[in-house]
């Protein structure tokens, strides 16, 4: 039997979603997927804040909004009603697809319930993280999803239905600007100004002198989008089912990771959609339980997070945090040109796992923060997304010495009541509570373990994986009850294990 077969062996509908704080290499698994397997490939959450990275060959594609079967001619790719979408950027990536020779034409659909994303939203988005101090600032990848995501739930959002009815969009776009604009009169008309002259808010075609938004043009914008795109916008929740009752396989791709997730993540540092399972099946038209196979991807033996928010095994600890969210790309590799993983200072190592894992931003081009694999936040995720893993990038600690797993946190706060319980300083946790004012006061525990010579990235069987290596993974299976299905090796579609 072939591995693909192996591993979706009486599987109808699988999913994948990261167990982490996104950034995980669920584009490159989606897409082997999607290659070998699937049918059709359903978005649920998020939007253009994803960056999912994809490697065919020369072929290096990043998707944002669109999913990551694309370039499978033969995949049928569905934008859920969960997603927050942005016809501008939507667009932007069909036209880069375009670019690349890659034909999507028929195989793209998007549902007519996905939450529109507006140009306040991205107004919103930037000018509150531009206004928040301290600890106020999440470092949104300033995509607008929050405010609209605030918008569907404050029952005066937009769909993408919406961009086909002209009097109906022109009516619910000036309710939902009322209290945009109210609130938008309190802050720095420069700054207002200059936040609206972003490329992604087409460079100021929407701001008025007058009462900051151009209605007009929002609504004749948003009308050439809808024919642009009108040919693909349809009931996809109706399709998914239809093409599962037909026999179809149908995979689903998550967004960002759970820790991110609004309703599991370390909160208020989140996202402002469910990334989980349920939020991820939700959103494709679904309910976890039509779920046979959830991939819960996991990178390993480190692991990254983008924006604010606590980081119990973040290598470097808060130098690292300030140094990502104050630091480009260039800056790093001109004052840490030589940097190595096995560096004596931890901060050192952590920028060396970020240039030899590639950790900058897809999306936004930031600096991802690194530390090494967590297991108690690893059992918190598997409660929900089910114990199915997905280990992704191990081939990036080929030949260093040695690789530190977390196994459980000391808490180091004052006593604080949680959940029922009352936490006192230094005791401990297996599992991770993604209250940030326990997080803040974990600290790890860790094992080390002995490292691995490579090169790994091009194994094709988990037998033939050096010994240290098998051990590795052994240990995350034996701490976390896990059932390691994949492992996934380098971006390449063939440089992937089944377990
Ligand atoms: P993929 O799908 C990593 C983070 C942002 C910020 C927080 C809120 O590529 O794994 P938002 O713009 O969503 O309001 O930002 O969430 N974030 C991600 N981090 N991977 C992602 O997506 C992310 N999408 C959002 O950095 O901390
Ligand atoms: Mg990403």
């Amino acid at each position: 039997m072939k591995d693909i077969e192996r591993l979706t062996n009486g599987v109808r509908v699988a999913a994948v979603v990261c167990n982490q704080w996104g950034d995980s290499g669920k584009g490159k698994l989606v897409d082997w997927l999607a290659s070998e397997w699937a049918d059709v490939v359903v978005r649920g959450t998020g939007g253009g804040n994803a960056g999912h990275t994809i490697k065919v060959g020369d072929l290096v594609h990043i998707a944002h909004t669109v999913p990551c079967g694309i370039l499978n001619p033969a995949v049928m790719n569905i934008i859920g009603n969960g997603v927050a979408f942005d016809p501008r950027g939507v667009c932007e990536e069909l036209e880069e697809l375009r670019a690349k020779g890659i034909k999507y034409s028929g195989n793209l659909l998007i549902s007519h319930n996905a939450k529109l994303i507006l140009p306040q939203h991205l107004v919103m988005d930037r000018i509150r993280e531009a206004a928040a101090s301290g600890g106020e600032k999440i470092g949104t990848t300033g995509r607008g999803i929050g405010p609209a995501y605030t918008d569907h739930y404050a029952r005066v959002g937009l769909t993408v239905n919406d961009m086909q009815n002209k009097d109906v969009f022109a009516r619910k776009l000036r309710r939902n600007l009322k209290d945009k604009l109210v609130l938008l009169e309190k802050f720095d008309r420069g700054v207002v100004e200059k936040v609206m002259q972003h490329p992604h808010l087409e460079g100021g075609m929407f701001f008025s002198r007058e009462g900051i938004f151009d209605v007009d043009a929002i609504v004749e914008r948003y009308m050439e989008y809808g024919r642009m795109l009108g040919g693909t916008i349809t009931d996809t929740d109706k399709e998914v089912r239809d093409r599962i009752d037909n026999g179809e396989n149908v995979l689903l791709e998550g967004a960002q990771g759970h820790m991110l997730s609004i309703d599991y993540g370390s909160y208020p540092y989140v996202t402002s959609s469910d990334c989980s399972i349920q939020g991820l099946a939700k959103g494709a038209g679904l309910e976890d339980i039509d779920v046979q196979l959830i991939l819960g991807v996991v990178k390993a033996p480190y692991m990254t997070r983008v924006g604010e928010g606590p980081f119990p095994t973040e290598m470097g600890g808060e130098a690292s945090a300030k140094w990502c969210s104050t630091h480009t790309r260039k800056e790093e590799e001109e004052d840490y040109p030589n940097a190595l993983i096995d560096d004596s200072n931890e901060f050192v190592q952590g920028v060396a796992v970020r240039r030899a894992g590639g950790e900058y931003g897809a999306t936004t081009g930031r600096p991802r923060r690194t530390g090494w694999l967590d297991l108690p936040l690893l059992r918190y995720a598997m409660r929900t997304n089910g114990s199915e893993l997905a280990l992704t990038k191990l081939q990036v600690f080929d030949d260093v010495p040695e690789v530190k797993i977390c196994t459980s946190y000391v808490y180091q706060g004052p006593e604080y009541l949680c959940g029922g319980r009352t936490l006192h300083c230094g005791d401990i946790l297996d599992t991770a509570t993604p209250d940030i004012d326990v997080m803040k006061h974990c600290k790890p525990n860790y094992v080390t373990m002995p490292g691995w010579k490579g090169p790994t990235a091009d194994i094709k069987d988990y037998r033939d994986l050096p010994e240290n290596l098998q051990k590795y993974v052994h240990a995350i299976r034996s701490a976390t009850n896990a059932s390691i299905r994949v492992l996934s090796m380098g971006p390449e579609r063939n440089q992937t294990i089944v377990v």
